[in-house]
């Protein structure tokens, strides 16, 4: 079991017009198994609250710590998967996953034989020596997964990666991430726009509210548990729970453009 957690996390950024506030006083937990969901409109600070999460930069206040001891930066205990896939797009699939592990020394059967074994996690054995040119949007996200797998990560920190694809690709997708979740109990901690996959993929919904960001509302959700139990997925996005939470999650966020509404007139 381990835990990463944000504690009291204020950022502020210098800009063109001076300082912005993205997050205010922002905790969460993540702990393995679990998958914590960061809801909340375009600029609430999501990507922020990830990249300090994953130590590609620090807190101006509070902290983040893994297992009680603070992260001084990023590392290999936490994988991440942007909705860019940001793929070597000349190298095939087994070599992108494979890539973090050649940096780290480990010899090329070895780094290979990982990698197919976590490409065959997220679908795609066959599909090894396939270009990512060649590839569709759904591919190269799961190539992306495979990669943040490949140097077994305690936490899959994952920033939108569900964002640019069709609606088909993106439901098989959602369950992926459950699958995947179920097979390696890693702590996941996913950000998204979509109260659907919010509210289906989360253990933990958080929802942020916007300028500056903060934890607005957080809840414990079911329906993760359910699919695991082997609830079709239709299922349970169809059950009326689940319909009237994502009506009710809608209606906190259009109270924030409201509020954003009202304080311009
Ligand atoms: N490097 C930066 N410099 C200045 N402002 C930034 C920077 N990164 C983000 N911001 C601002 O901080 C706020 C939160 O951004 P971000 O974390 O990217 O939100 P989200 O991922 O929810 O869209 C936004 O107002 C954004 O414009
Ligand atoms: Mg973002």
């Amino acid at each position: 079991m381990s835990k990463l957690s944000a504690d009291a996390v204020s950022v502020f950024y210098e800009g063109p017009a001076g300082r912005v506030q993205a997050l205010d006083a922002v905790s969460l937990d993540i702990a393995s198994g679990e998958v914590v969901v960061a809801l909340g409109a375009s600029g609430c600070g999501k990507s922020t609250l990830l990249g300090l999460l994953a130590g590609f930069l620090a807190p101006c206040r509070g902290r983040v710590l893994k297992d009680g001891v603070p992260v001084a930066g990023p590392g290999a205990d936490r994988g991440v998967v942007f909705q860019d896939d940001a793929l070597m797009p000349w190298l095939d699939a087994i070599d992108n996953v494979a890539l973090g592990l050649r940096f780290r020394g480990v010899p090329e059967a070895e780094r290979h034989d990982r990698a197919r074994e976590v490409l065959s996690w997220v679908g795609l054995s066959g599909f090894e020596k396939h270009r990512i040119q060649a590839m569709s949007g759904g591919m190269r996200q799961r190539v992306g997964l495979a990669r943040a797998l490949a140097a077994d990560p305690a936490f899959l920190l994952l920033d939108e990666p569900l964002g640019a694809l069709d609606a088909l690709t993106r439901e098989k997708m959602q369950s992926l991430v459950l699958d995947i979740r179920q097979k390696t109990g890693k702590g996941i901690f996913l950000i998204t726009h979509s109260i659907e996959e919010a509210l289906f993929l989360a253990t933990e919904l958080i929802v942020l509210s916007p300028r500056p960001g903060r934890v607005e509302s957080r809840q414990r959700l079911p329906f993760a548990q359910r699919y695991a139990a082997g609830e079709p997925v239709r299922s349970i996005k169809a059950d009326p729970d689940f319909v009237a939470m994502r009506e009710a999650v809608l209606a906190q966020l259009f109270r924030h453009e409201e509020d954003k509404h009202a304080a311009a007139v």
